[in-house]
């Protein structure tokens, strides 16, 4: 087959080039030999935001946001949920092939070996403020272990790289319950190496003076099914910025936490907490039509909805919606879950919304189960970092081991004063100008 090229006139002088396209993509570094003269450093592109970069090459996770596909390593997101625990899941994102069962077994016995903090990480966390958020908790704890664990800097080895993998996956339950116990003033609870990755999990967060904790399968399951939903979404902001740091040869506790605090954006892992803070102030389901109206008119954002990449579904908020009804067969049903259902209903009916494709996203329906399981808002972004540590590691070691990757480090397009003469503080005036 022929390959494909672009064929590029500059109008500014005639000259013409033709440029490959690999993967329906031309290299940006292509661009550079087109000059208008030899003191011109060459055309770049221009793309704030990245809407239309790709920053890299990867086998980890495959999106097609028109037909509403998510899948990892080739496996629908729908099956993986169905069929998969979270730890088979990660260990597919991490080595690419899902685990044979001694695999797995050693992998689930692996990491669950690795969850218990070093007791400095349990005194530096009951420094905390008694009401600090536990996104900010999380990441600083995060970016703590670097401390414990200095060999980490040795990226480029793969059997410590592994080690690493290991106990942060093993580990992030662990300071996520923790951030939660601390803010309700109650002791940490130790890990119990009996349980499964979710219901130890529970047990952290939940285990009162009983001797040994008993998980709601029913909420265990959909905890699982959540965090496998969760695990990995290809180049998002957080993962790019897992993906940034980790470039600059950071250890991988760093680079984590850097990508944690991306994720605590409201506009990224946030949004759950803000869907709910959304549901509290529109109150009623009747008062729903003149909330949309107000977004309509330009007054904020329906929180929840839109997406960057899919302009149809989300795969995963059909699936949180299935969840959702499980979940509530054991807690009751969470009144705010009628005013989702009706802010969609009207939504997906609205000229404003389907013009411009917006649909409900992941974090729509995640905060109803998760306030119906007992969390507050505050901590769903906590719950969203846990299981996207393995897409991160999973991505992290993807680019480590890609030869082609080096620091990420984009242009810009300087916009501003040429260069001015210096006037000494002496001679610039008094006056106040902003
Ligand atoms: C996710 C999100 C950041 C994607 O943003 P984006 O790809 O940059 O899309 P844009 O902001 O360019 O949106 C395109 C248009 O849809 C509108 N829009 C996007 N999301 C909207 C929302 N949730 N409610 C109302 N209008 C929305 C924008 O105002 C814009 O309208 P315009 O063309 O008239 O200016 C954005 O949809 C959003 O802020 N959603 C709410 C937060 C959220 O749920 N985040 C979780 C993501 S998983």
């Amino acid at each position: 087959m022929k390959e494909r090229t672009l064929k590029i006139v500059d109008d500014a002088n005639g000259l013409s080039y033709t440029l490959p396209v690999e993967n329906g993509t031309i290299r940006a570094m292509d661009l550079r030999q087109i000059k208008t003269g030899p003191d011109d450093f060459g055309l770049m592109t221009y793309d704030p935001a990245f809407t239309n970069t790709a920053s890299c090459r990867s086998s980890i996770t495959y999106i097609d946001g028109d037909r509403g596909i998510l899948q990892y390593r080739g496996y629908p997101i729908e099956t993986l949920a169905e069929h998969c625990t979270f730890l088979e899941v990660a260990y597919l994102l991490i080595f690419g092939e899902l685990p044979t069962q001694s695999e797995l077994k050693s992998w689930v016995y692996d990491i669950t070996h690795h969850t218990m903090l070093h007791e400095t990480v349990k005194k530096f966390m009951e420094g905390f403020r008694y009401n600090a958020h536990p996104m900010g908790m999380l990441v600083s704890t995060v970016a703590a272990l670097s401390t414990i664990y200095p060999e980490s800097r040795n990226i480029f080895d793969a059997a410590t790289r592994h080690h690493q993998i290991l106990r942060l996956i093993g580990k992030m339950p662990t300071i996520a319950a923790y951030t939660y116990r601390h803010q309700l003033g109650l002791p940490y609870i130790y890990p119990d190496n009996d349980l499964s990755y979710s219901e130890n999990f529970m047990n952290m967060l939940w285990k009162m003076v009983e001797p040994k904790y008993q998980a709601n399968p029913v909420l265990a399951r959909a905890l699982d099914i959540l965090f496998i939903l969760h695990a990995d979404h290809e180049q998002n902001c957080s993962t790019n910025t897992m993906r940034c740091v980790g470039s600059a040869q950071t250890d991988p506790f760093l680079s984590t936490a850097a990508a944690a605090a991306a994720l605590a954006g409201p506009l990224h892992g946030g949004a759950n907490e803000a869907v709910l803070i959304m549901l509290d102030e529109i109150g009623s389901k009747d008062k729903v039509p003149a909330y949309v109206k107000k977004i309509k008119e330009g007054h904020g954002k329906l929180m929840g909805f839109g997406h960057r990449v899919y302009k149809n579904y989300d795969p995963r908020a059909k699936i949180i919606k299935w969840t959702a009804e499980q979940v509530f067969e054991v807690t009751g049903r969470n009144a705010k879950l009628d005013i989702a259902l009706e802010l969609e209903r009207i939504a997906l009916q609205d000229d404003y919304f389907i013009q411009r494709k917006l649909y409900p996203n992941v974090d729509f329906y995640s905060g109803i189960i998760y306030q119906a399981m007992g969390f507050n808002p505050e901590m769903f972004t906590v719950l969203f970092a846990i299981p996207r540590t393995a897409g991160w590691l999973a991505q992290w070691q993807e680019m480590i081991t890609d030869p082609e990757q080096k620091i990420s480090r984009p242009r810009q397009v300087y916009t501003g004063e040429n260069t001015r003469d210096f006037v000494p503080l002496s001679e610039r005036g008094t006056a106040v100008r902003r």
